[in-house]
């Protein structure tokens, strides 16, 4: 029988799909947006690890952490506890600074820079803590940083660098990261459903941008 509740909970099913495709989607653009890493000069290779290690190392466990006080469904909280307790315990921004360093990429104030009006515009989104755009955004980050970790052991080895824990144990643990964000995902809309003129992918677009400028500074500017 088809009953109202059925009929919604329907419809939050279709939206739910809609915005994993949509995510997945602009993972997927994005990894082919990205210079060939044989073609980029020895200062972009620097410069793109240096800026990736100033947006990630200080900021991913702060975004993750405003994820966890957004949301309010127990499969989310549980979910990105899990995913906080593994970067605390392990220290992930240990790894990162190493990887930085082993590959002559540590961050300059020109690196902090360069990715300074991007990086505010995404710590202003997640401090108004809007649950299920959080999460939209942290499982497109989890699922690009996954993709995107052959790519940047491919400069650091142009660098000259032979340490590659970080991109190792990132290109591994994001795919379970990635699949329980979007559990976690699917938790909070069932939870709390999406007004109709709310943007869900307003961070995903915020950090799709911050992550252009971390590789090309010049390619978001207008
Ligand atoms: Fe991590």
């Amino acid at each position: 029988m088809t009953t109202v509740s059925s009929i919604t909970e329907n419809a939050s099913q279709a939206l739910e799909t809609a915005v994993q495709q949509d995510v997945e989607r602009a993972i997927e653009d994005l990894m082919a947006w990205l210079p060939d890493s044989k073609e980029v000069s020895s200062d972009q290779r620097r410069g793109i690890i240096a800026r990736y290690s100033a947006v990630l190392e200080g900021n991913f466990i702060y975004w993750m952490t405003g994820a966890y006080l957004a949301v309010s469904s127990e499969e989310s909280r549980s979910i990105i506890i899990e995913n906080l307790h593994e970067e605390v315990r392990d220290s992930h921004p240990r790894m990162l600074r190493e990887f930085a360093l082993a590959a002559h990429a540590i961050p300059t104030d020109h690196d902090a820079i360069a990715v300074h009006r991007d990086l505010t515009n995404v710590r202003l989104f997640v401090g108004r803590l809007s649950g299920v755009q959080i999460l939209a955004m942290m499982a497109f980050f989890e699922g690009f940083i996954q993709k995107f970790m052959a790519y940047l052991a491919d400069l650091a080895a142009a660098q000259g660098s032979a340490e590659f824990v970080y991109t190792d144990v990132h290109g591994v643990c994001d795919v379970a990261h990635t699949a329980g964000l979007f559990r976690a995902l699917g938790a909070e809309m069932a939870l709390n459903p999406a007004e109709p003129e709310e943007n869900l992918l307003e961070g995903v677009n915020l950090l799709r941008t911050l992550i252009q400028t971390i590789v090309e500074p010049d390619s978001t500017q207008r």
